[in-house]
């Protein structure tokens, strides 16, 4: 078994990204700037809207955390949207789900401009994805390629076989793998609460992605000997061990699933910080205007 280390790889990557952050600073006369919105207090979104401006600020970028409480409504948020959709200051909008329940996530999806869009989730974005257009790639998924990129693993005509269905990771993770491009080029098996034998299903993968958000769900004996493991599962658990009062599981069985696994990815350490790289490449993209010019 070999780890794919996401200590490792993130350093690296945020690394060349504060150094063209440096650049457009200079050029531009300001930083790239992120707006994180955060509605209510959950707890695992709190920890991960933190650890989204901690890592701006570490690559050179401004960062703004906006925070409203439960009450507040969708017609209040979405003229909040408009604002920033606006604002020539702001590269990049996101809003961190989940959303209480009476405020629609694909209205607010909507609501912000596509080409501030650095979560990738606006309709746009996912359709040129899909038509392999220049675009903003979901921060996980996009995380994940970059992942398999760093450590020059050919997936290519492999069987790849994602669990979990989510606008989130499961189904543009599913769009990416399949994709003519590199890494990619994969036979992708989209998997789901509805799937019949899934364990027969996982166990054809090559590659298998596991993001169903369900502690150690993924067991040896549904993967097959050699197969590139990749876990996205970040569950939260009280814990009286940790200084934090909670540890995280993965959706995968570590220990007994890496003794089968060509290459994994642990939890803690793995695909959690290749999301904030995903978030941060997304971010100095719209600040430069790469994918979509500036107005
Ligand atoms: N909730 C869980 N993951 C994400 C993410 O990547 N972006 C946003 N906005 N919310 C999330």
């Amino acid at each position: 078994m070999n780890l794919l280390d996401g200590k490792v790889v993130s350093a690296k990557i945020k690394e060349d990204i504060k150094k063209e952050a440096a650049e457009f600073t200079a050029s531009a006369g300001r930083k790239p700037h992120l707006v994180a919105i955060l509605v209510g207090n959950d707890g695992g979104s709190e920890t991960y809207v933190a650890s989204k401006m901690r890592n701006c600020e570490l690559v050179g970028f401004e960062s703004t955390n906006i925070r409203y409480g439960v009450d507040i409504t969708e017609e209040e948020l979405i003229a909040k949207i408009h604002e920033i959709n606006l604002d020539p200051t702001i590269d990049g909008l996101i809003v961190q789900l989940p959303l209480p329940k009476h405020i629609d996530p694909d209205k607010i999806t909507e609501a912000i401009d596509y080409r501030k869009d650095v979560d990738g989730f606006h309709p746009i974005n996912l359709g040129r994805m899909q038509r392999n257009l220049p675009c903003f790639i979901p921060a996980t998924p996009y995380g994940i390629m970059l992942m398999l990129e760093h450590y020059g693993l050919d997936i290519a005509g492999k069987k790849a076989v994602v669990v979990g269905r989510s606008n989130i990771v499961g189904s543009p993770m599913s769009i990416l793998l399949a994709r003519n491009s590199n890494p990619g080029n994969c036979t992708v098996t989209l998997t789901h609460s509805r799937t019949a034998n899934l364990k027969e299903e996982v166990l054809q993968g090559d590659v298998v992605v596991a993001a169903i958000g369900k502690k150690n769900f993924v067991t040896a004996d549904m993967v097959k000997e050699g197969a590139i493991v990749i876990d996205v599962g970040i569950n939260r658990e009280n814990s009286t061990e940790t200084k934090s009062g909670f540890k995280l599981y993965g959706d995968v069985d570590f220990e007994p699933v890496a003794k089968k696994a060509s290459w994994i990815t642990p939890v803690p350490g793995g695909v959690g910080l290749m999301t904030i790289v995903g978030l941060l490449k997304n971010t100095l993209e719209a600040a430069k205007g790469t994918i979509y010019p500036k107005a």
